[in-house]
């Protein structure tokens, strides 16, 4: 179990769509219980696998219930959304956008059909917050932030600010992606 770093906007990351999981072994287990501990100390209702740098169709939701208390993490693997239904506007946030919270429009009930980390196939209804979060962490996995979901013009003014209120953050994180990159561009053997 390890905390892992949750990728900020503009990381390029935010912006690529998972690839469908087929192995649910070993591997898979470790990255959803890295996750489970990032989002808890985050305190965070949901996490992408790309908001932790992974391209992976899955995320976690840890959604209170009507009486405020957890539900408890579920784990949505490969989800499709099947229906849609109603209007609910939500003051959202993102933890990839910290400090930044935006009224979006979404549907205020989902059906959820979705693979546990078994691969097993699972079915969930979903209201309100439940449904929001579905619909934000689905989003992310197709490379969809909920700042796409604004007006271009209320996108702009809360980009704006929320460029002016991380920029040292932004500047630093943009030095660590271009050494990540760095290391991860191929060897040249030099030739002769
Ligand atoms: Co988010």
């Amino acid at each position: 179990m390890a905390v892992l770093e949750i990728r900020t906007y503009p990381d390029p990351v935010l912006k690529e769509r998972g690839r469908e999981v087929t192995e649910f072994g070993e591997e898979l287990h470790r990255l959803l219980d890295d996750m489970a501990d990032t989002m808890a100390k985050a305190e965070g209702l949901g996490l992408a696998a790309n908001q932790v740098g992974e391209t992976l169709r899955l995320f976690l939701m840890d959604v209170p219930d009507g009486e405020g208390q957890r539900t408890g993490i579920v784990e949505v693997i490969n989800p499709r959304i099947l229906a849609r239904r109603g209007e609910i506007k939500y003051e959202e946030g993102c933890l990839s956008f910290p400090e930044l919270y935006e009224p979006v429009i979404r549907a205020n009930e989902v059906e959820l059909a979705y693979q546990d980390r078994h691969g097993q196939e699972q079915r969930i209804k979903a209201k309100g917050l439940a449904a929001i979060c579905i619909q934000h962490e689905f989003d992310h996995l197709e490379g969809i932030t909920f700042l796409d979901r604004l007006s271009p013009l209320k996108r702009k003014v809360a980009l704006r600010d929320y460029m002016r209120n991380n920029r040292d953050d932004i500047e630093e994180k943009q030095f660590r992606t271009k050494a990540r990159a760095k290391r991860a561009e191929p060897q040249v053997v030099s030739p002769g």
